[in-house]
């Protein structure tokens, strides 16, 4: 089988690093105290399995009740999670096309058949995507969408779930940076489930933590599928100071959505077609030309982009949110690039 290739992590030379989408800052000072507590506990003990002290306190700020939240290794160990319960062999799982690569790999580790449904040149999705098959076990949908940024409204997404004969996994990855998430549609609907990660709008990539949001009963089913201690000691203290401060969470949000607004800005008066966005990052094409020569001159300048291009579709840039110090640095190496390189 193909592997998924993740992102560019250069381990050495100082790039600016703008290709995966991480927060450009560091995390709020309360996770660092956490760490350093938590790092004189006994670590010969295992963990706690459910992660109770995070989930009492995510529940709190989510509004639900602590069994309706589910702790993961970053929230590709939640789709994984996901996968491994709900589609097995010759199963067929449907996702949006483009959107996250992994998606596909999950499937194939399953045996399963993937069904990719293309969005409409205005990133909103056909019937197709809502069409009943018995084979259909499970549907992926990034919501805001990654590379496009785009969200669909989570009155759409309602109609979708209705529509649907199987559970509906709305992806949440980059949704603290939206105007608008699908939460109350999870409290409504028990087929429709949310995941979150805290690597993006908590600034914790490195740490690993994601979480679902489902009704109980999926939760306790899919606590039979996941690994004992899938989430470390650590990092379930490191997230549970996280989701605890949501001063930091607001402030960071606003500074990097601020951010956002500049650069897509600055991007289109430099000649790119870029999509509006509600995530961290945007998506830029250049009309009639590929990309991939700008990408590459980024590169030797150590600022790393995302140049995706994707069959049957077209190719771009996917652009993280930095500071505005390295948006103004990667905005003036692309004006360079567009003048020296032969359009
Ligand atoms: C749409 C989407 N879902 C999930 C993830 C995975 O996030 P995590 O770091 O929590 O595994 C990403 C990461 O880039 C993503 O783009």
């Amino acid at each position: 089988m193909q592997p998924y290739i993740p992102g560019e992590q250069p381990q050495g030379g100082k790039f600016i690093k703008l290709n995966t989408n991480e927060n450009p800052y560091p995390p709020s000072p309360k996770v660092q105290q956490a760490i350093r507590d938590a790092a004189s506990q006994p670590l010969e003990r295992y963990p706690d399995p459910l992660g109770t002290a995070f989930r009492i306190r995510a529940a709190e700020v989510l509004g639900v009740e602590p069994d309706w939240i589910l702790c993961g290794n970053g929230s590709d160990d939640i789709l994984t999670i996901l996968t491994r319960a709900f589609v097995g062999e010759s199963d067929r799982l449907r996702l949006p096309y483009p959107s996250y690569i992994l998606y596909r790999t999950l499937a194939q580790l399953q045996n399963a058949t993937w069904e990719e449904i293309h969005f409409k040149s205005d990133f909103t999705l056909g019937d197709d995507f809502s069409k009943a098959s018995d084979d259909l076990k499970l549907v992926f949908l990034p919501n805001p969408n990654s590379p496009s940024g785009t969200c669909l409204s989570a009155d759409t997404i309602a109609t979708i779930a209705d529509q649907l004969p199987c559970p509906l996994l709305v992806d949440e990855a980059y949704a603290d940076f939206a105007d608008e998430n699908c939460l109350d549609l999870v409290k409504r609907n028990p087929k429709v489930m949310v995941s979150r990660t805290l690597s993006k709008s908590y600034a914790l990539a490195g740490l690993r933590f994601g979480f679902l949001v489902a009704h109980p009963e999926m939760i306790a089913t899919l606590r039979k599928v996941k690994d004992s201690y899938n989430c470390d000691a650590i990092s379930l203290a490191a997230a549970t100071a996280a989701i605890d401060d949501q001063v930091w969470l607001q402030e960071n949000r606003s500074r990097i959505i601020a951010t956002r607004g500049r650069m897509i800005q600055s991007l289109r008066a430099l000649g790119f077609t870029v999509t509006d966005s509600q995530a961290n990052f945007a998506w830029c094409t250049l009309p009639g030309r590929t990309t991939k020569p700008l990408y590459e001159s980024l590169k030797q300048d150590k600022v790393l982009v995302r140049y995706m291009n994707y069959p049957n579709w077209g190719d771009g840039l996917r652009i993280s949110v930095g500071t505005d110090q390295q948006m103004d640095a990667c905005l003036a190496m692309l004006a360079e690039s567009l003048q020296r390189l032969p359009s």
